[in-house]
């Protein structure tokens, strides 16, 4: 066998090994769990920065599970189960949405990758508050959230955004409510975009509705928010 063959075959051996005999197999397996760590702190930074609770608590599950196999692999897993601590303390403050106390307790869980890696002889990996984002592709604003804080603003005027005890638009006769709409059979998301890109200034049978003319992104995010709006798919 080639050698590249030898290393891809003992890396599918490693992952998919239900206990780790050789130290070697354990470095590698610590190292890949580390890696996923590294990514999930960094997504963790600017998600809590941006506001997004849902996406910061997902990630903070994520480094929980990730910390909770680490402990596993350690000869003494006391080190793990105090960065289990400092994580529940970022927990706290996304439960309670708060800023500060979150930009506290997430260089409280940092200095403890750095404390751990200092007293397992890895003193050389040092672990930072991420400066720019970990990738180009995912979004860490709640998208769902800008999209209805938009459809609000934008839209209420003349729709029931969310339900009509909370909304009363002041347009009348007043428009569909959106829980209606997005309930029609007829309703889809890419019927969505192609209605908002439209270029009509004047739409529907009383032309009563004016193109808003929304960029992409302000549309992808109304998108994101109607889609909440229909009942839950049976899992
Ligand atoms: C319980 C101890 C412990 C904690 C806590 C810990 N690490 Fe590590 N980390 C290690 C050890 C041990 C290694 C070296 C693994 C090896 O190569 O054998 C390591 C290595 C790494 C590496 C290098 C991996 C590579 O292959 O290049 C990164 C990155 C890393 N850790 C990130 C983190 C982050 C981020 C945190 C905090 C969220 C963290 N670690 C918390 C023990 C820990
Ligand atoms: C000036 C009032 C007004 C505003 C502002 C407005 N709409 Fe409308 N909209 C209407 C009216 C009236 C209708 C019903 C027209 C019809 O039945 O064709 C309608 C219909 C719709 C429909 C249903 C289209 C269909 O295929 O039947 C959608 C979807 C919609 N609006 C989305 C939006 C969104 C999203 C916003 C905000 C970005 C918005 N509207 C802002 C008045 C408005």
């Amino acid at each position: 066998m080639r050698p590249v063959t030898l290393l891809l075959l003992s890396i599918a051996l490693t992952l998919s090994a239900p206990s780790f005999g050789a130290p070697g197999d354990v470095s590698a397996t610590l190292s890949e769990l580390m890696n996923r760590l590294q990514l999930q702190h960094a997504k963790l930074w600017f998600a809590g920065k941006l506001n997004n609770w849902a996406l910061a608590s997902y990630e903070v599950q994520q480094i929980d599970t990730n910390l909770e196999a680490t402990g596993k692999l350690l000869a003494d897993p006391s080190r793990a189960r105090r960065a289990k601590e400092k994580l529940q303390a970022v927990r706290e403050a996304l439960q309670s949405k708060n800023l500060p106390a979150f930009t506290t307790s997430y260089a409280g869980l940092t200095n403890e990758c750095n404390d751990c890696h200092r007293t397992s002889g890895f003193a050389a990996i040092t672990i930072q508050t991420p400066l720019t984002l970990p990738v180009p592709n995912q979004l860490f604003v709640d998208q769902v959230a800008e999209g209805r804080a938009l459809a609000h603003a934008t839209c209420g005027t003349c729709h029931i955004v969310a339900d009509a005890t909370s909304d009363m638009p002041t347009v009348r006769p007043s428009a569909p409510a959106f829980p209606e709409i997005v309930n029609r059979p007829s309703f889809s998301a890419d019927g969505l975009r192609q209605f908002l890109t439209s270029s009509h200034r004047r739409l529907g049978p009383d032309q009563a509705m004016s193109n808003p003319r929304l960029s992409e992104y302000q549309i992808e995010a109304i998108v994101a928010y109607l889609d909440t709006l229909k009942p839950a798919p049976p899992r």
